[in-house]
């Protein structure tokens, strides 16, 4: 066995400098920390053990429990997953079968189970964004939770925060929710309890920095050609920006419960995320995660350096896809044997795996798992990576989980489309019109059938989904043309469409006739393991696909009632068709999933009053984002700054006064709201007390057999090839090891086997960060009047601006979306919590109010900020 126990990349590194740099987009130099090029990643260790405080404490007593009866490679079994391919899930542990638990079952996706059939397809993260609707967010994470847990899944591997959707072209955004990350954080934690309450665990990904698909991964990108990539490509990101921007929605994470977190492929600072300790010191130290966190597949980068700096569980297991060797499995107990990994690691690892368990009550809602990710056929070898084991095992049985919930994804897809205009209210169509024309490809289906192409690694047909591990199968897909032709033949009015964007000729012909002429453009993307017109995963440019841009121009040139719907990942250059006359109508209606084409109709009919908001910025050209993909390597290892520090989306729109599209937060509806009478009431809540006082010792539980022939398979254990085991080969450590590293100076970082009581992180103290970060200090109310003919919703939204010549002119700190009758009026509500109006201190490492006057603003999007208030002191 070749094994690989080596340290890569964590370097002793000094604090992160100050830099002072001219940013993206003008000279003005802003001040900010540690965003240049081949800068280091500072140590933190000991990797912070867990104690079960914040609501954990329950499962942690069960799971101490559990651990205290293990054996070490029972325990190493619980930390490392057998193999790529090797079981039924995307990702599975070893079991106890001693003690009766079974494998723990890990699988994408963020949109519904994948790779299975009869599943549903819900919308994808960014359209949830768009409804700004807390309770949507919660009804979707508990309906993809049942159908994961009655698949027999574990773990979803979802939801997403990283990417935060640094870049637009970013391949994955549409995963996540919203690059404002206030937004992001509220729906992210939503969706945790939405996914925990069916009782499964979430897995909170992927963290933390990866913004681009790009030289993620070494082999996928010398795969494309760029064979001087040698490493990951490092995000380089300071202190204050780590803080204010990407670690936030995390914050909202651990505070939400959720059991796991996904370390990313990146690294961060010049170290690998899944053994970056100073990173991984930030989510177990300061916001005081409890549960474990899971490399992403294949990004283990090693054995010991990941195990002391703060990684749980190594997934699929393998070294690399199918390589059948391990970081961990039997290196794990070598490494704890010969005393490189302290008992207490591996405890920890152990007792947080298993207090995730507990946490959701998984003990109470296992379903045994009755599908395969590697076959459709009900029938196959039990071991689908080496065709091992009766090959009449049934394998997948087909269960339909989809339950009623064909509901919500119609729901939450007409919830996010977003009316962005609207003149002289040509809609809601009345669908009495005479002649309705629907044009383009991206309102049919892809002549390969819904799931055609695998893993939806293509753009043929109406964007219902992106792709990636990201995707899952269609059900069915409603497409727009179905759905609205329905509307109009229940009607009794004409119908006809073309769906070839190339058809010029007939596409004039028909536009020039048609009372109305609704067209379908998109724009795709996904993860970078698929190429898709030469888009690694990431998008290469933001204009439209299919030859779309065309297309509309040829239908607006001739028919002056032209309805744009646009699906797309993430932004899209839309200036040209919001100056254009006769496109009379544009909505955004983003990756809405398998009942696309009913929210779309819902929305034109006005069956559904739209409410949704963009929850990002439309600009007139990528480089007003300031920020984008690097799509050559500048180094062996992708250095890429973010020199923008929190200045990303509106924030770097509003301060370098660059005038977008569509502003972040924008979106019309069929009715008009009036807002009033902003009040804000500070509270009593106290001062801000840094978390003083020290950790308990690191515990363990049980003891170590030290008799090395205790390890070593055993005789009466059939060994499946190419399975990941905790068992060794030989009594000799270092023949089993094979490692030539392990006893080199300086191989283990300084303090990390310490597991003596540490102080506690001043600025943590309690889930999700120092508790009194989440103290109300105001309370403010609006009125909201609807002052139009119809019902509608409207979505409210405080900003605030913190006052400093580094903040944000404003920043989203509130919104809710209510629900209006005509000439009714309702309150908005929204608290402002300490750490809403806080600043990062990086030489305090402390959260701290300055002393700049501070403003909140209410109001319908980020750049019509209809009220406004000073925050009294
Ligand atoms: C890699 C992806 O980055 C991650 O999101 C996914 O969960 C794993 N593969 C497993 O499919």
């Amino acid at each position: 066995m070749a094994i690989m126990v080596h340290l890569v990349s964590e370097s002793d590194g000094p604090q992160f400098p100050n830099t002072t740099y001219s940013d993206a987009y003008s000279d003005d130099p802003v001040t900010v920390q540690g965003s240049n090029s081949f800068q280091l990643s500072p140590p933190h260790y000991p990797s912070p053990w867990g104690t079960g405080q914040g609501g954990w404490e329950a499962a942690y007593e069960k799971a101490r429990a559990f651990v205290s009866q293990l054996t070490l490679e029972e325990k190493v079994n619980l930390t490392t997953g057998t193999g790529w391919e090797m079981e039924r899930c995307v990702g599975q542990t070893g079991s106890i079968p001693r003690l009766g638990f079974r494998s723990l079952c890990l699988q994408d996706s963020p949109v519904g189970v994948r790779d299975t059939d009869f599943n549903t397809v819900f919308p994808a993260g960014v359209n949830v964004a768009a409804t700004w609707d807390r309770g949507l967010a919660y009804a979707r994470g508990q309906a993809m939770g049942a159908e994961h847990r009655d698949k027999g899944v574990d773990m979803q591997l979802g939801p997403v925060a990283g990417p935060l959707g640094r870049t637009p072209e970013g391949g994955r955004n549409w995963e996540g929710f919203s690059p404002d990350p206030y937004l992001t954080g509220e729906l992210f934690a939503q969706s945790i309890e939405g996914i925990q309450s069916s009782g499964v665990m979430a897995c909170a990904k992927h963290f933390i920095g990866y913004e681009q698909d790009h030289f993620r991964l070494v082999a996928e990108a010398q795969g494309y050609g760029f064979t001087n990539v040698t490493e990951s490509v490092t995000s380089n990101i300071d202190d204050k920006t780590m803080h204010e921007l990407y670690l936030w929605p995390f914050a909202n994470a651990v505070r939400s419960g959720v059991a796991a977190v996904m370390c990313s492929y990146n690294q961060i600072n010049g170290s690998y995320a899944c053994q970056n300790s100073k990173a991984l010191g930030l989510l177990k130290g300061e916001l005081g995660f409890q549960g474990l966190v899971v490399s992403d597949w294949d990004g283990h980068q090693g054995g010991v350096s990941g195990a002391l700096a703060g990684l749980d569980m190594s997934m699929p297991g393998d070294i690399h896809f199918d390589m059948k060797t391990s970081y961990w499995g039997s290196n794990l107990t070598v490494a704890v044997l010969n005393g490189t990994v302290p008992q207490w690691r591996v405890d920890d690892m152990a007792v947080r795996i298993m207090a995730a368990y507990y946490l959701v009550g998984r003990e109470n809602n296992t379903v045994d798992i009755n599908f395969s990710s590697w076959t459709l056929d009900t029938y196959g070898y039990e071991y689908f990576g080496t065709s091992q084991g009766s090959p009449n095992t049934v394998v997948n049985s087909h269960v339909d989980v989809r339950a009623d919930h064909a509901a919500i994804v119609r729901q939450i897809g007409s919830a996010s489309t977003v009316l962005l205009k609207n003149t002289n209210n040509v809609l809601p169509l009345t669908g009495e019109e005479k002649l309705t024309a629907v044009i383009g490809e991206d309102a049919g289906s892809n002549p390969l059938g819904p799931n055609g192409c695998t893993d939806r690694g293509c753009d043929n047909g109406t964007l219902g989904m992106a792709w990636g591990s990201g995707s899952a199968n269609f059900p069915y897909l409603v497409t727009p043309n179905t759905a609205i032709q329905n509307v109009v033949v229940g009607n009794n009015q004409a119908y006809e469409s073309i769906t070839d964007n190339y058809a010029f000729d007939e596409i004039a012909a028909l536009a020039s006739r048609a009372s109305v002429a609704i067209v379908f453009a998109n724009s795709d993307s996904g993860e970078g393991y698929i190429e898709v017109d030469q888009n690694f995963g990431d998008r290469n440019n933001l204009t439209l696909w299919q030859g779309a841009d065309a297309m509309i121009k040829n239908v607006s040139s001739v028919c002056n009632n032209t309805i744009l719907v646009v699906h797309s990942t993430g932004p899209v250059l839309l200036g040209d068709y919001k100056s254009n006359p006769n496109i009379t109508a544009i909505l955004w209606a983003g990756v809405p999933g398998q009942e696309s084409g009913n929210s779309i109709a819902d929305v034109l009919y006005g069956v559904v009053n739209p409410g949704a908001k963009l929850p990002f910025t439309l600009a007139a050209a990528r480089e007003d984002y300031g920020t984008d993909i690097l799509y050559t390597p500048n180094a062996g290892i992708p250095q890429v700054d973010f020199k923008e520090g929190v200045f990303i989306d509106y924030r770097g729109f509003d301060h370098h006064d660059i005038e977008p599209v569509y502003e972040f937060g924008f979106g019309l509806s069929y009715t008009n709201f009036s807002y009033s009478n902003l009040q804000i009431a500070k509270t009593q809540a106290g001062n801000y007390t840094a978390t003083t006082g020290y950790t308990p010792a690191a515990p363990t539980y049980g003891t170590v057999d030290n008799d090395t022939a205790s390890y070593v398979f055993p005789a009466n254990q059939t060994r499946v090839r190419g399975f990941i085991y905790p068992w060794l080969n030989s009594t000799n450590l270092t023949a089993s090891a094979d490692d030539p590293h392990y006893d080199l100076p300086g191989f283990v970082p300084e303090g990390a086997q310490d597991g003596s009581p540490q102080p506690l992180n001043p600025a943590g103290g309690g889930p999700g960060g120092n508790p009194e970060l989440f103290d109300v200090l105001y309370q403010v109310t609006a009125t909201i009047t609807n002052t139009g003919k119809v019902a509608g919703e409207e979505i409210p939204q405080l900003y605030v601006s913190l006052g400093g010549p580094y903040d944000p002119p404003v920043q989203l700190r509130g919104f809710e979306r209510l629900s209006i009758q005509p000439n009714s009026s309702t309150t908005f509500t929204a608290d402002i919590m300490r750490r809403d109006i806080s600043n990062w201190d990086t030489v305090s490492q402390n959260w701290v109010i300055s002393n700049y006057t501070k403003m909140v603003y209410v109001g319908s999007s980020s750049r019509n900020l209809l009220l406004n208030a000073t925050l009294p002191l």
